[in-house]
């Protein structure tokens, strides 16, 4: 199902059409993401010289999205990173926890189109595009059995408000090496969104809260609480070896800026295993 276009909002109506125009705008985001990869040096990337043309490949692959306007899901910017961290990581098998419309899951499909993809989501109401070869499945991700997991080979999305640091527990346990998380708001930001994925991933790292401390917030006016769990936030900070989050892209596209987008590795399974890690 196709949506209305927004006339107010400039990704849905404007941007560069000439190619010379285009060309500009694929250089500044792949300047931007360049120059993210240069101070992230833990992140692989098989050559330098593939991000150009796979940000050139989304900028061909997004107008023909099946969603026009995915409020409230990945937008230009959001979908801009997914598509090249794709591309670089090169994963055989993708699983999203929160599928919603569907865009997210058939940009991965766009960027990886051998891999295996599993999409979950605890409703499918939403649900507005089905990609054929895209596993959707309806529930938990804790209550489905997935193909076999390859750390380095897999990419695990979360973008479900779901808690972060029980992702990272529960993606760990299953063999995953590679997350990219959503909405991953420091604490007083919390407000920003309906139901954030509290404890966030920059939570775990904050040094100001203590343990048992309730925080509170309110979102369109009602007050909302978390009461942190220092022993919890330890067992999942345990298991991350780096994070980083990405810069947004409406800097340098001009498209809505979101909450922007964050990439875990978790540690090597076997060397924790082991006690090495
Ligand atoms: C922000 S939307 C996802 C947007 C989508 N990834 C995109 O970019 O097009 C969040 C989704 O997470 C789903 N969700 C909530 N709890 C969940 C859970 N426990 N497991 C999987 N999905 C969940 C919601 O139903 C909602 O559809």
């Amino acid at each position: 199902m196709v949506e209305l276009l927004h006339a107010d909002d400039p990704e849905m109506v404007d941007g560069p059409v000439g190619p010379r125009q285009v060309a500009r705008l694929a250089a500044a985001m792949t300047d931007a993401i360049t120059g993210w990869l240069g101070a992230t040096p833990w992140f692989p990337v098989p050559s330098a010289g593939l991000v150009g043309p796979a940000v050139r490949s989304f900028l061909r692959v997004y107008p023909q999205r099946p969603i026009a306007d995915n409020a409230s899901g990945s937008r230009f910017n959001t979908c801009g990173w997914l598509f090249v961290l794709t591309r670089l990581l090169g994963p055989h098998l993708i699983v999203e926890s929160g599928t919603h419309r569907g865009q997210s899951a058939w940009l991965f499909r766009q960027a990886a189109p051998d891999a295996r993809i599993a999409t979950f989501d605890i409703t499918h109401d939403a649900l507005a595009h089905r990609t054929d070869d895209i596993d959707y499945r309806l529930g938990d991700w804790n209550d489905g059995d997935l193909p076999p997991v390859n750390a380095e080979g897999t990419i695990g999305f979360f973008d479900d408000h779901v808690d972060q640091a029980a992702r990272v527990r529960e993606a760990w346990a299953r063999g995953f090496r590679w997350l990219i998380f959503d909405d991953n708001l420091p604490s007083h930001l919390l407000f920003l969104t309906g139901r954030p994925p509290a404890p966030t991933i920059s939570m775990l790292y904050e040094t100001t809260w203590r343990d048992g401390e309730r925080m509170t917030w309110s979102r369109h006016g009602r007050l909302r609480t978390i009461d942190m769990d220092q022993a919890k936030c330890e067992r999942a900070r345990a298991l991350i070896a780096d994070w980083s989050i990405v810069p947004d892209l409406g800097a340098v596209t001009g498209y809505r800026r979101q909450t922007g987008l964050t990439v875990v590795q978790l540690v090597d399974r076997d060397r924790q295993r082991d006690g090495l890690a």
